[in-house]
């Protein structure tokens, strides 16, 4: 019995050093998450500073929708036609949103290295893909309170403590940035509105899971393990999905699990999330599907939530109901998803194009991979 046991003690520990060794669990290396420290090593005056602190916005499911152009007069910010969610994202809208989230931070990180923008969105008709010329100028390098926090900023899917809401104060302040383009909408979570985001939030994600092709394509970007982490450098890897740290740290040694696997996980963590959360709110535009709208929303939640990390707040999108809005579109279905956000807007003109948590975390979380700035600029 004895020998038994200890047979099966040693199999089992053999199996998990193979596993540890297979999915790249005992390597040391971490290139994937030096671009955060990268930036802050940057140069005051190189503009390849601005592209360092772009590469670590958020974007949509982590894939990193950009590429640069750097000139000495300006940088060209380029969606990249290889790089999407498919069926999660079939007008490109979150794609555009990320896009947005770049540019905001090449904005914000200019003052701190020297520079004076000037942004340019969408410059050229001839040049779709082209989202955005920031004009350039040497200035005085003047560091500011939220260039600080840009290597600071991380989604957080943890669960909140939600006996603490936001202070006033903060949410004044960020209201305080509405303007003709760009609103916001706060819902506390226990409030009618709040209780009801809850349930339509959860409710959507069953719809995406039971959608073969919306959880196959989102699955894509999902990374299962260190090794594949380091291939890609890119996509949402198990640590920051929200589980335990301890779990985080064996989890390669859990076979990877399939997309259906995946979004049963997926469910359980949404329920988590919505429960716990304290506030959620909305980013509003007068139309999903027009450009230069979805890169303004993307510039706003990226400073807004830049903002939140200024205060010691944890925030994380939950897109689910819009991304079901965009589904409905695409499959020419009556949007019933679009008719339940659209009381929430409170005005008739606009459309909730954004969906988030904010609040206290009770974990903290680490940074997800990226690509380097030899991976996306182009010349
Ligand atoms: C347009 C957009 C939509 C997003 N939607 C979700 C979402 O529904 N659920 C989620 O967990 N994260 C969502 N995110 C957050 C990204 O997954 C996250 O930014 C990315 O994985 C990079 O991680 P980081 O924010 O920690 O740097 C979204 C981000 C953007 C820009």
């Amino acid at each position: 019995m004895l020998i038994g046991g200890g047979g099966l003690i040693a199999a089992t520990a053999v199996l998990a050093s193979w596993r540890a060794i297979e999915t790249g669990m005992v390597l040391t290396d971490d290139a994937a998450f030096d671009p955060w420290q990268a930036w802050k090593q940057t140069a005051i005056g190189d503009p390849y500073a601005l592209v360092a602190a772009a590469i670590l916005a958020s974007s949509p499911h982590n894939t990193q929708p950009w590429l640069f152009k750097v000139t000495d007069r300006h940088i060209d910010v380029r969606a990249d036609p290889n790089r999407n969610l498919g069926a999660m994202d079939p007008f490109r809208r979150e794609k555009w949103i990320g896009l947005g989230a770049a540019i905001a931070n090449i904005e914000i990180a200019a003052p701190a290295r020297g520079f004076v923008t000037r942004v340019q969105l969408l410059p050229e008709a001839s040049d779709p893909d082209l989202a955005a010329r920031i004009f350039l100028q040497q200035g005085r390098a003047v560091p500011t309170a939220l260039a600080a926090e840009i290597d600071q900023r991380r989604t957080n899917r943890s669960a909140y403590d939600r006996q603490r809401d936001l202070p006033a104060s903060v949410i004044d302040s960020l209201l305080a940035l509405d303007d003709d383009s760009v609103r916001t909408v706060w819902l506390p979570a226990t409030g009618a509105s709040g209780t009801e985001f809850a349930r339509e939030t959860l409710a959507a994600t069953r719809l995406i899971v039971a959608d073969e092709e919306m959880s196959h394509d989102g699955h894509q970007w999902f990374r299962s393990n260190p090794r594949e982490v380091r291939l890609h450098r890119d996509g949402v890897a198990t640590p920051t999905s929200g589980i335990p740290a301890w779990l985080a740290r064996i989890s390669p040694l859990v076979p990877p699990v399939d997309a259906a696997g995946a979004g049963q996980y997926w469910l359980r963590s949404t329920e988590r999330q919505l429960a716990t959360a304290p506030r959620f709110g909305l980013i509003l535009v007068r139309d999903l599907y027009d450009r230069k709208l979805q890169l303004l929303a993307g510039m706003r939640w990226q400073r807004m939530h830049l903002m939140l990390t200024a205060e010691g707040l944890a925030a994380h999108p939950m897109n689910q109901l819009v991304e079901v809005v965009d589904r409905d579109r695409q499959l020419k279905r009556h949007s019933a998803t679009a008719q339940t956000l659209q009381a929430w807007t409170g005005r008739s003109e606009w459309r909730a194009t954004f969906a988030f948590r904010t609040g206290y975390a009770t974990q903290a979380m680490p940074h997800s991979a990226r690509r380097g700035l030899a991976a996306v600029t182009v010349s």
